[in-house]
């Protein structure tokens, strides 16, 4: 596992993010309540450009005609017909079998580093 610098702490800002390029792949960078998330931008559906989508939250689970907002700018919707993943996971809210790729983050020196495979 290979860490590649993206970007210093201070171009992503708590609840900002920034879409980089690392060894030809077009990633998500994102800061969520002061911690670091990064996701493929590829959507699975149609091939859409996901990260440039945007994040925000979505309805919790909750009693029949009682609709519940939570987990604010936890989530990216996709700009072409609106499928939900999960910044801290990459799994989509609507299926289990659904993702996108999500890659480690580390920081330090303040340097966002993303760690890749082969
Ligand atoms: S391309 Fe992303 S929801 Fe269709």
């Amino acid at each position: 596992m290979e860490l590649y610098p993206v970007a210093a702490v201070e171009n992503i800002p708590e609840g900002t993010s920034k879409i980089v390029e690392v060894k030809g792949r077009s990633i998500g960078v994102y800061n969520v309540g002061g911690t670091y998330y990064a996701i493929q931008n590829y959507c699975p559906h149609q091939g859409a450009e996901l990260c440039a989508g945007p994040v925000c939250g979505t309805t919790l689970e909750s009693q029949v005609y009682e609709f519940t907002y939570g987990r604010d700018r936890e989530i990216v919707r996709c700009p072409w017909h609106g499928w939900e993943f999960d910044l801290k996971t990459g799994k989509s809210l609507f299926s289990d079998r659904v993702r996108v790729r999500s890659y480690a983050v580390e920081v330090s020196n303040g340097q966002v580093r993303i760690a890749l495979g082969t």
